[in-house]
């Protein structure tokens, strides 16, 4: 049991999901279509940087991570984005991970990082004791509010197209995760 009462964790985007793989330049009939995993490198502290995300696409992985980024951090400070952040033309699908607790934050790192990346994801799932006093990571997990007006407040400004993802928790007493996704 972690500090704010959540169990197994979920990590919704490094499962393993099916994806079709289509011959180039022709729309295959369904009887054709062969499926393989997406495979998703999850976001880990300390590790998913450039350096690891470029290795690991050297292993087929599909879609990668940044390590989680405090929005509020990376907004007012430019040391902050220039040690937490580094891209190129070939790191991508990426996906910034951000932890946060307000709307207007999040949607203002969104932006700042909207031109290099394929999404934000809100990280609702770090238990670090530091974090969730913040009320960021898992310290989301009360307070579903929260998260639907961050996820609202980066859609509204960089549109609906853009993809927002959250990573949760699934807490021991399923009743309440499905509180939490609702
Ligand atoms: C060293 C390390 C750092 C991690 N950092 C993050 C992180 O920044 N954000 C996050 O959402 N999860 C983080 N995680 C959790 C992983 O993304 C993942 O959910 C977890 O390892 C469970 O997946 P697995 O069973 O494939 O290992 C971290 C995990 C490890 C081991």
């Amino acid at each position: 049991m972690n500090p704010v009462g959540c169990g197994t964790h979920l990590t919704i985007l490094s499962v393993c999901l099916t994806w079709p793989v289509l011959p180039t330049g022709l729309l295959p009939l369904p009887s054709q279509l062969t499926f393989r995993p997406l495979y998703i490198a999850a976001p880990m502290v300390r590790y998913s940087k450039l350096p690891f995300r470029a290795l690991v696409r050297d292993y087929a992985v599909d879609l990668t991570f940044t390590p989680m980024l405090v929005a509020k951090e990376f907004t007012r400070s430019h040391a902050a984005r220039y040690t937490d952040f580094s891209t190129n033309v070939h790191d991508r699908p990426l996906i910034v991970q951000f932890a946060a607790k307000d709307a207007v934050t999040l949607a203002r790192a969104a932006e700042m990082v909207y031109p290099y990346v394929d999404g934000v994801d809100l990280n609702c799932g770090c238990p670090q004791t530091w974090a969730c006093q913040e009320g960021i990571g898992a310290g989301l997990m009360k307070n579903p509010e929260a998260v639907r007006d961050m996820v609202r407040g980066v859609k509204a400004r960089l549109g609906s197209e853009f993809c927002v993802s959250t990573k949760i928790r699934i807490h021991s007493d399923l009743r309440y995760s499905s509180y939490e996704l609702k």
